[in-house]
């Protein structure tokens, strides 16, 4: 064949291939490589090697797949990963994974090697469980020497790229990926923006080092310029007019912790001023951090749903001491789109193991937790569908019984009280802060305690 008739072929492949997607997300390993069963579970069941000789005499009575006060041994991480190559890529027909990151353990006082480390231990675990289908990584907060540090053109991200570059490809994208830990990927006639939004985390500590503070690392710019790309292409067989987004921390609060909120208030508004203007061009949002299942909606300023943002719940099931959270049991999540431009979500299936039955052998494998459109009985899964589902929810406490039993991945059963109530409701209805602490001032809080108390907590949120 010619080179040209090949370049058809390829130009083609890359545009005109509309058809249904499987696509895999898994979230938050926090592999703990020193998990031990003779660990203490108030001390993350983490024993360095030195006190591990110590405690020979030591009964190993903590399970040999995790604790639900800690973070995943490496046999965590491996079964999820074998068991979700099961469930979605037995016929070979898995077309993409997402890995919304975070890798290191919630613990302190290690280096830039033990982050790469990590990262080569997971990266290597789910590329040799998934070689011929695309892995696309992304950083968590925790992904970085100290947590929550992330800066521009750091040696981390030369570092990462070595071992992620078969999937940022091109010189423009390895310079992105080396200045902000972010890059693009063409896929199925869509581009996948895969973000660092560890940037605009409130505990980042190199905020007061940003070179630009209102765009750091020119990552809001890349993200605009993008999507304006996205809105003035007419003819997606030869440019893209979708636009997926897929990132570790999403805007919006946390929403099992009152008045608990994530990014930096300017660039909470900023990402959803962006999302919400180019809503139209805008695909999936994915995301994890949270550990928990859940979502927001994105309105327009009329008040209408125009974007939903999705987070999954994680691996480790680590306890967090955040008010109203908690341990949660191992998951991970399946999406099947159809086969038009925008890859619309067609069903969502959260999959899941109890990890105390998984500990005492009797469940060997992970099964299908809930399918959003069967258990909440909706129409589709469009932002208007999700909007529609918390309008329901606030009226049925049925239904919002199963989403509370889902949130946490069937760890916490208890239906929450105020403000906890609240917390939950305001956060899947508003990701923007101002109309989030407008709703939460509006529910009934018979005390206001909470902000003070969450400040003096230890630095380790998420
Ligand atoms: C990162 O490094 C590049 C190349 O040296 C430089 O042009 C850019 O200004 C730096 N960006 C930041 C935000 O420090
Ligand atoms: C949350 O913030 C709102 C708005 O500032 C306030 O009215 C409410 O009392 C707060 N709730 C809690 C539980 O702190």
């Amino acid at each position: 064949i010619s080179r040209m008739q090949l370049s058809i072929a390829l130009l083609l492949s890359l545009f005109s291939a509309l058809s249904a997607l499987r696509v895999l997300q898994v979230s938050d390993f926090h592999l703990d490589v020193d998990y031990n069963r003779k660990g203490d579970p108030q001390k993350m069941c983490h024993i360095s090697a030195a006190s591990r000789a110590a405690r020979l005499d030591e009964v190993s009575d903590l399970g040999s797949y995790g604790d639900y006060m800690c973070d995943s041994p490496e046999s965590l991480v491996t079964f999820a990963v074998g068991e979700a190559v099961r469930v979605s890529n037995s016929d070979g027909k898995l077309d993409l994974v997402l890995w919304t990151g975070d890798n290191t353990p919630h613990i302190d006082g290690y280096d830039e090697n033990y982050v790469v480390n990590g990262i080569k231990k997971t990266t290597s675990i789910i590329k040799g469980a998934f070689p011929n289908t695309p892995v696309l990584p992304t950083f968590g907060n925790h992904d970085y020497s100290p947590a929550n540090a992330f800066d521009a053109n750091v040696t981390l991200y030369e570092r990462a790229f070595e071992l992620w570059s078969d999937v940022i490809v091109g010189t423009d994208n390895e310079a992105l990926f080396k200045r902000g830990g972010f890059y693009y990927y063409d896929f199925k006639g869509a581009r996948i923006l895969v973000l660092n939004t560890n940037l605009y985390y409130n505990v980042n500590d190199a905020y007061k080092d940003f070179v630009n503070p209102t765009d750091p690392a020119g990552q809001f710019e890349f993200m605009e310029t993008t999507l304006d790309s996205a809105a003035k292409c007419t003819d997606n067989t030869k440019c893209f007019t979708t636009v997926h987004i897929v990132t570790h921390i999403a805007p919006g609060a946390f929403e099992r912790t009152p008045n608990f909120t994530w990014y930096r208030p300017e660039y909470n508004k900023r990402f959803l001023d962006i999302t919400k203007k180019c809503a139209s061009n805008i695909g999936w949002m994915i995301f994890g951090h949270h550990h928990t299942d859940t979502f927001h909606v994105v309105r327009d300023d009329l008040g209408a749903a125009v974007q939903t943002l999705l987070m999954a719940p994680s691996v480790t099931p680590w306890f967090s001491s955040l008010p109203g959270a908690g341990s949660n049991n191992p998951a991970f999540r399946l999406f099947d789109t159809y086969d038009d431009e925008r890859h619309a979500y067609k069903e969502i299936t959260t999959y899941a193991i109890d990890l105390s039955r998984l500990n005492a052998g009797k469940q060997p494998e992970f099964a299908a937790l809930y399918a959003y459109t069967l258990e909440y009985q909706m129409a589709g899964l469009t932002p208007k569908d999700f909007d529609n589902l918390i309008t329901r929810m606030r009226a049925d406490d049925n239904l919002f019984y199963k989403y509370i039993a889902n949130n946490a991945v069937l760890v916490d059963l208890n239906m929450p009280v105020e403000p906890y109530r609240s917390a939950q409701f305001c956060s899947m209805e508003h990701a923007d802060f101002d109309n989030y602490y407008d709703c939460m001032k509006s529910s009934f809080a018979p005390y206001s305690i909470l902000p003070t108390v969450i400040l003096i907590v230890s630095r380790i949120f998420l």
